[in-house]
């Protein structure tokens, strides 16, 4: 049976004053933490944090159950994106964010974590086993990532021209090493090449019927009560055009506009961010999801936003060619720029009783982890802002 604890966020229900409202809550909600319960209760108390992890279109593809100490996390294939992510390669990475907002949760309330990515593809969607310990693991980077977790959104209003401060970037590759994840920096020489292609991504996506039927139907009103999807207001829209822009996308392309903002994205922005692993397949994406979500936290704590330019790694003619243009070894997973704008509000969740399909108090088997190893990124020859970075990082 579920806890019936209410979550910070299942005021996202009532509606979009609350919905603004809820960054405020976490440090009252905090307090509620169960210092009494045992593992089970805590870890269903973590997973407050878990589900505000990012996802593409905010479909929030995740299921949890709860043994004893133990976490399940399950990729919710009810939940993929056919269209955008056909491999469900996006839905794993935000899994593996997910991983990373609980295991930071952990931290904060004292309790290590041990962590198993099951490498075999599972029929039921089974990714990976947490384990609640009673080492503590605190420290103030930890933290500062942990505080940064309520307050992180994807903004794709425009951002300005400001630089992100001295050694930010770098700070951001390291955060990226310790998953065993590139993050590396777009050069000015590569941006004509990289700005061609994220149009090029454009219309062949905003070209398909069926890439615009499934943005539709994961678009939400701007005072919707749904807990999933994207409101209007999160793309800058007004109420009105909230509800008319899924329904012109039945008979209108949106591509020209799409690719020539995204365009103009790719060649302005100050900082534009590859993520990349040595290798393509589940546990380079939950590793590529955990750095990513690191990667935005470290960025958030330092005031800045982020927002996505997927679309030639979408793509996987576009992809090979993205890593030509880059001189890339390793296979992207992500694009980002990040820069300073105005606020914007957060998009709502599913509480944890959605999302929490079984818990079981005590443990039926103590079975031990195979505890992951740490994925060690092959060498590549470095980038000028890399080279600052301590080679004893991973
Ligand atoms: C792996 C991944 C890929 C994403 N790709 C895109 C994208 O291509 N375009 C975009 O606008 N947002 C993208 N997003 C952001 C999601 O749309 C966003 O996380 C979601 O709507 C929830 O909003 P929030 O990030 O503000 O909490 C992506 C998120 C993840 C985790």
């Amino acid at each position: 049976m579920p806890l019936q604890t209410p979550g910070p966020f299942a005021a996202h229900a009532r509606g979009r004053d609350m919905i603004v409202d809820t960054t405020g809550l976490p440090a009252a909600f905090e307090r509620s933490f169960p210092v009494w319960g045992g593992p089970a209760e805590r870890l269903r108390f973590l997973l407050s944090w878990a589900i505000l992890a990012p996802s593409r279109h905010n479909a929030q593809p995740w299921t949890f159950e709860i043994e004893g100490d133990e976490v399940r996390v399950y990729a919710d294939a009810s939940r993929a994106l056919p269209a955008a992510d056909p491999d469900g390669r996006e839905l794993t990475m935000a899994c593996g964010a997910a991983m990373v907002n609980l295991q930071l949760a952990a931290a904060h309330f004292g309790h290590a974590t041990s962590v198993e990515v099951l490498r075999e593809h599972r029929r039921d969607g089974l990714l990976a086993r947490i384990r609640l310990e009673e080492r503590r693991a605190f420290t103030p980077e930890l933290e500062e990532l942990f505080q940064a977790i309520p307050h992180r959104r994807t903004n794709r209003l425009p951002l300005d021209g400001r630089e992100p401060p001295d050694g930010l970037v770098t700070q951001l590759l390291r955060e990226a090493r310790r998953e065993g994840v590139w993050l590396r920096p777009v050069e000015q020489s590569q941006r004509r090449a990289i700005a061609e292609l994220v149009a090029e991504g454009d219309h062949r996506q905003w070209d398909s019927a069926r890439f615009r039927a499934e943005y539709a139907a994961w678009s939400r009103a701007n005072d919707t009560t749904r807990l999933d999807g994207m409101p209007g207001y999160a793309s800058g829209r007004s109420d009105a055009a909230a509800i008319l822009h899924p329904l012109l996308l039945r008979f209108a392309n949106p591509a020209r506009a799409e690719a020539e903002r995204d365009r103009q994205r790719a060649l302005g922005t100050r900082a534009l961010l590859v993520l990349s692993t040595p290798r393509d397949g589940k546990e380079e994406w939950i590793a590529a999801g955990e750095a990513l979500q690191r990667v935005l936290l470290r960025a958030t704590a330092a005031g800045l936003y982020a927002s996505y330019l997927n679309q030639p790694i979408e793509l996987p003619e576009l992809r090979s060619r993205l890593r030509d243009v880059l001189g890339e070894s390793g296979v992207p997973q992500i694009m980002l720029r990040l820069g300073y704008g105005l606020q914007v509000r957060p998009t709502p969740r599913r509480p944890v009783e959605e999302v929490l399909r079984r818990l079981e108090v005590r443990s039926r088997r103590p079975a031990p982890l195979a505890r992951r190893e740490p994925v060690v990124a092959q060498p590549r020859p470095a980038t000028s802002v890399e080279a600052a970075v301590p080679s004893t990082v991973h």
